[in-house]
């Protein structure tokens, strides 16, 4: 007979040494971002909209945290005032004990859509930003080849974007990202637009990225099996108005494998998220007050 599937995923960490002494270690690594009652309120014609109540949360260095939460929750405004595109209305976010007033090289940023100059090859891509910072050219086209290969790209230097598939783009935005040697990588749903199996591909290669240079990452997603593979902790963020609902600490061991995704801590952690994104007593408000506009002649729905 299978064991029942525990939905405690703190079960997980408790029963298992590997896991608890895995985050006593990572606890040890200095603290490198801090988001400290965070508020941000939207004024309109239509009066003032809290985007987002209140969210605090910290982030230590080498760590993969995943922010998860339904649409309109207040993800992209967060990542939007990490990266210094947009201001807080209350609170502070500091990285490196500085706080952000504005975008800056220590943050790479990488989007769903596509970003890349259409203009310009793979490897200038690659290069414009260490340009922008002033390395001398033929620095920055070494430096732009060692990370177009990181990514598995060398064949494609020459490219333009049009030639390349969506998942090489996105590769080719995270070269461009980590080329300006970021403290911390802030992804906004960087796969959301690609198909399944390139979209399992990308994380696979994400983490293996991850694997080897010294970057902290912060990716936001829907994607409930995406955040359970990817993370070390997942931020969970509730909606009107945005705020924490939890930081949860993932009990699936480390290095992952999609073999895990069958696992009973994955199944746990999926379930527990899934509670917390669709909880039961939503389903109702959640339906729409749609009349029959048709008369369809058979009723087998
Ligand atoms: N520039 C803006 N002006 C006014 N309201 C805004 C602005 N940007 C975002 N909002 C509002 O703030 C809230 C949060 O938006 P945000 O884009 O951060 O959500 P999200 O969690 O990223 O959603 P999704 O999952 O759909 O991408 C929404 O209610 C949105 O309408
Ligand atoms: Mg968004």
């Amino acid at each position: 007979m299978t064991a029942p599937l525990i939905i405690d995923p703190d079960a997980y960490r408790r029963q298992s040494p590997e896991v608890a002494a895995r985050f006593e270690k990572l606890k040890q690594r200095p603290i490198i971002l801090e988001v400290d009652k965070l508020r941000k309120e939207f004024d309109s014609a239509h009066g003032s909209h809290v985007a987002i109540e209140e969210i605090s949360f910290q982030v230590r260095r080498r760590e993969f945290v995943c922010v998860l939460g339904p649409s309109g929750c207040g993800k992209s405004t967060l990542i939007r005032i990490l990266a210094g595109l947009d201001f807080p209305t209350g609170g502070d976010v500091r990285l490196d004990g500085k706080t952000v007033r504005g975008p800056g090289s220590d943050r790479g940023m990488v989007f769903q859509g596509y970003t890349l100059f259409p203009w310009l090859t793979v490897k200038q891509n690659v290069m414009f930003g260490l340009k922008v910072g002033g390395k001398p050219g033929h620095l920055a086209e070494s430096e732009a080849r060692e990370w177009i290969a990181l990514v598995g790209l060398s064949k494609f230097e020459n490219h333009y974007p049009h030639q390349l598939s969506g998942g090489m783009k996105q590769r080719v935005a995270i070269a461009r990202a980590l080329a300006n040697n970021p403290r911390i990588l802030l992804m906004d749903e960087p796969f959301g637009a690609l198909d399944a199996q390139t979209r399992a591909q990308m994380q696979s290669y994400l983490m293996q990225i991850w694997r080897q240079i010294d970057v902290t990452i912060l990716f936001i997603t829907h994607d409930l099996d995406e955040a359970v593979y990817l993370a070390d902790r997942i931020l969970v963020l509730g909606a009107n108005p945005g705020r924490v609902m939890e930081l949860i600490e993932n009990p699936v061991p480390q290095p992952r494998t999609p073999e895990q995704f069958q696992s009973e801590p994955f199944q746990a952690l999926r379930a527990r998220l899934d509670a917390l994104i669709h909880p039961p007593s939503l389903h109702k408000e959640d339906k729409l007050p749609l009349t029959r506009m048709t008369v369809v002649g058979d009723d087998v729905i």
